[in-house]
């Protein structure tokens, strides 16, 4: 399955700059010319940790993303190690979330 890189577009994600990460990521992913889908996510729930981006089915969290881990996230989704500095979200809150994402609705 082609990875699929989700990247929170609710209002407190937004406010603190997951636009602009969501433009940054499709412009990367496309210059490095990497098989990955970047698509905007309605909200993952974890609003006051944001901005939230979650790599599927990888099922990689990444939390309080900021412009400058982008290279790091780049760098996973080509085939990298996760990287486990931005996991930082509740256990219970990632398994309800991807237990949805695994129903296929997005
Ligand atoms: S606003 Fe992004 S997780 Fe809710």
């Amino acid at each position: 399955m082609k990875q699929i890189c989700f990247v929170c577009q609710n209002v407190d994600c937004k406010s603190r700059g997951s636009e602009r990460l969501l433009n940054e990521l499709s412009n990367k992913v496309a210059e490095r010319s990497l098989d990955v889908e970047v698509k905007s996510y309605l909200c993952f729930g974890g609003c006051e940790y944001g901005p939230n981006i979650v790599i599927y089915p990888q099922k990689n969290w990444y939390a309080g993303v900021k412009l400058e881990d982008l290279p790091e996230i780049l760098d996973s989704l080509a085939g990298g190690p996760a990287v486990s500095r931005l996991d930082t979200i509740d256990p219970a809150l990632k398994e309800m979330i991807y237990a949805l994402l695994d129903t296929g609705v997005f």
